[in-house]
């Protein structure tokens, strides 16, 4: 059967990107030599490997999963069942702070490198990694995460983007960081309800990743009961919601940094996605 032949029998079920993603993925090539070589013949164990990984995807495994990897901000992250897939909608978080840190670096009269920057909930480490490496800037990165397999992946992946100096913390939100003044958080928490977590497209994905609580706000009501006391003179607070958190966030977030000037900024697709918080 010839590549051409396998996709048309396998369409309607998935996107036909997907299902051209997941040859590729078979094929160990990648999906440029699928559309120059639509009538490239298929081995008997390509074909096998095609129909394991198409049936894993209709059972809602991600794509990430079955590639082990996703790209985020241009560079590659290792993923598996212990990390969220990172978002394209996250990117905002990073490139708003890489807006930041270069403003912060020219108004500045510290050694750059003292500057502060903590990751709560880095997953597989995209947004402060990311950060890491487009910023080229010297500071103090730390990325923590409660979960211990969670941190081994976000480890390989400083590891591969030849990052040596990040600091890595396993902890229940701020509970076992001391108290260091920080110039910039970043969170990307889990902010989903019980009903929100039905969705069959994140199913596979760690509930440790997703839920929060009854209204899924949970751990950001604790992490803002936490973080005031660990915020540098000038902060930058950058956190991703549900657009339909907008109002409750803002309570939260006026109950404990009630001098804290907050922005809602919109992802690509044109929903409330982050929350900006400065001084
Ligand atoms: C929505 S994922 C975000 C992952 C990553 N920052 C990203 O944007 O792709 C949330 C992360 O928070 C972690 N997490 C959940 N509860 C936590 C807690 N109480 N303290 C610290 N991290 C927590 C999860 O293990 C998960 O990696």
């Amino acid at each position: 059967m010839t590549a051409k032949e396998l996709l048309k029998k396998y369409q309607g079920k998935l996107e036909p990107a997907e299902l051209d993603q997941i040859l590729a993925l078979a094929m160990h090539k990648k999906i440029e030599y699928l559309y120059k070589n639509p009538e490239k013949k298929l081995s008997v164990s390509t074909v096998k490997t095609f129909k394991k990984l198409f049936l894993l995807r209709l059972a809602n495994w991600p794509l990430a999963y079955l590639k082990g990897d996703k790209e985020f901000c241009g560079l590659k992250f290792k993923v598996n069942k212990n990390t969220l897939v990172p978002r394209p909608e996250s990117e905002l978080i990073v490139a708003e702070a890489l807006k930041y840190i270069t403003r912060l670096d020219s108004r500045s009269t510290r050694q750059e490198n003292n500057h502060q920057i903590i990751d709560i909930g880095c997953g597989s480490g995209a947004l402060i990694l990311s950060l890491a490496k487009l910023s080229k800037k010297k500071a103090n990165y730390i990325a923590l995460d409660i979960s211990a397999k969670t941190l081994g992946i976000a480890k390989t992946n400083a590891r591969k983007l030849g990052l040596k100096k990040i600091k890595f913390i396993k902890s229940d939100l701020l509970k076992n960081v001391l108290p260091i003044k920080f110039d910039l958080v970043l969170a990307n928490l889990p902010y989903l309800n019980p009903k929100q977590l039905k969705e069959p497209s994140i199913k596979k994905e760690p509930r440790l990743a997703l839920l929060s609580g009854q209204d899924g706000l949970d751990h950001y009501r604790q992490l803002f009961v936490q973080v005031p006391k660990y915020l540098n003179k000038e902060y930058l607070l950058l956190l991703e919601i549900n657009p339909e958190q907008k109002e409750a966030i803002e309570k939260i977030i006026t109950a404990n940094l009630p001098d804290g000037k907050i922005k809602f900024l919109k992802d690509l697709t044109g929903h409330l996605r982050v929350v900006k918080i400065s001084n």
